[in-house]
């Protein structure tokens, strides 16, 4: 018999989703246009033509999602609130209605003993503010403090964590520098600039979310990846060295008071992507990004096995199993577990955050339901049950993990890949909007009740 795993006391399970993944309403009450809304309108951008502007209509069914919730028994629900539903503009007049609805949002997860942990930036932002520059100005970074101190005066006495980011390298590098993503540059020059202010206005967020909000965790979620050599040439190796130099140090080193990394300076400055020798970064903004944080958020997927050179200045990503869909999940990612203990190890042993969390993990399988309407989805929870017991060999080594949500609550939009990619323990009919408790939620609701398995 397998092992009996059993979690620290008070460990928090729970789910996770996005505004622009679930919400719908998109020119609703107010609602001022994201850059996502402007990539998803654009034909060619996203898989299928598919939008959010519906999306899971969660915006008019939280009250059922929450009931779905309840039944699951989750203790937390991490969320992102829309700062285009908030600041239509960006910055300047807020829009009440917007307000409201995370209020009652909130208060209806109480009400239900459920958790709320809020995302502020889930890679919505104000179109209004892209036309100024987005991300690659300053001001960018500003408005983002005028957001922050909206949303936590208004919930900051109910809500008590936070988390300022979500995945600031995906939204530099995907969204400007390979084009994947909104707003779709393919620009490393530019996406430099825009990484830098991504952090900066973390660092001026966090006093300002606790001065609104007393007694508070804050922190900020990074993706992290487990990156590999395909031999042990020295062309991989140090593709391994750039991958992560550029995926994860050049975030969690300024975040941390290091300051950039000088090996990935180099980088960028041999690609020619230091535009006036990074004069955008001014006197006090290293000391201001590495603002003290309650806890560390960790984003776990995959692990890449990486080859030098194939991509010009990505390395690329070898296929090191066989393919079955138990090794490589339907978004072509590697499902392998020890990664996620040891990237939850090395940014533990490396950085010393207080804490720390899987504020995501998850898989990409879309068995649909069967006749009797019953979503029997094995791989899913082989997947979760494999992972989960790698957070917990991070937990025997000591690091010291504070909760796990599962990406996602419910099936989603997937950025680029639109609604082709199911992530959820709920299964969700996009054209009825009827939801069905999958086996994996099932079996995660077991795992919540014994605290482990
Ligand atoms: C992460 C995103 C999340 C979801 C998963 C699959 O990068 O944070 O919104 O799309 O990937």
């Amino acid at each position: 018999m397998a092992k009996k795993i059993t979690f620290p006391e008070n460990f928090i399970w729970g789910a996770a989703t996005a505004s622009y993944q679930i919400e719908g309403a998109w020119d609703k009450h107010g609602k001022g246009e994201s850059i996502w809304d402007r990539f998803a309108h654009t034909p060619g951008k996203v898989n299928n033509g598919d939008t959010g502007d519906v999306a899971n209509d969660h915006y008019h069914l939280w009250r059922r999602d929450i009931r779905l919730m309840k039944r699951i028994g989750l203790k937390a629900y991490r969320f992102s609130t829309s700062w285009p539903r908030i600041l239509p503009n960006g910055r300047g007049k807020v829009n009440q209605k917007g307000l409201d609805f995370y209020n009652k949002l909130v208060d209806g997860l109480l009400a239900a003993n459920i958790t709320p942990y809020v995302t502020l930036y889930h890679w919505d932002l104000p179109q209004a503010l892209q036309d100024e520059g987005g991300w690659e100005v300053r001001s960018t970074a500003e408005a983002f403090v005028e957001y922050a101190e909206a949303i936590s005066k208004t919930v900051g006495d109910r809500v008590k964590n936070w988390i300022t980011h979500n995945e600031p390298a995906v939204v530099a590098w995907n969204g400007n520098d390979n084009g994947e993503h909104a707003p779709g540059y393919k620009d490393l020059s530019r996406a430099v600039p825009v990484s830098h202010h991504l952090l900066l206005s973390h660092g001026w967020a966090v006093p300002v979310i606790r001065s609104n909000s007393h007694y508070s965790d804050v922190g900020i979620t990074l993706n992290v990846g487990w990156r590999v050599p395909a031999s042990n040439s020295a062309a991989d190796l140090n593709a391994v060295r750039e991958g992560d130099g550029k995926w994860t140090r050049w975030f969690t080193d300024p975040l941390y008071g290091r300051g950039y990394p000088a090996d990935v300076v180099a980088d960028f400055e041999r690609q020619d992507a230091m535009p006036n020798s990074m004069n955008f970064i001014k006197n006090d903004d290293m000391q201001t990004i590495s603002v003290p944080m309650d806890f560390l958020g960790v984003n776990y997927y995959s692990r890449e096995v990486v080859r030098s050179g194939a991509w010009g200045n990505e390395p690329q990503v070898v296929f090191s199993k066989p393919k079955t869909p138990e090794n490589w999940t339907e978004m072509g990612w590697e499902n392998f577990p020890d990664g996620l203990t040891g990237a939850l190890s090395r940014l533990y042993f490396d950085y010393k955050p207080l804490k720390l969390y899987v504020t995501e993990n998850g898989a990409s399988y879309s068995t649909p339901p069967n006749k009797t309407g019953r979503v029997k989805d094995d791989l899913r929870i082989d997947y979760y049950r494999t992972h989960i017991a790698a957070v917990h060999r991070a937990i025997e080594a000591g690091v010291p993990m504070a909760g796990y949500f599962a990406w996602s609550l419910m099936d989603n939009f997937e950025w680029a890949k639109g609604y082709a990619q199911r992530f959820g323990i709920i299964w969700v009919d996009f054209n009825t909007q009827e939801r069905i408790l999958k086996d994996s939620a099932k079996w995660y609701k077991g795992v919540i009740r014994k605290n482990g398995f």
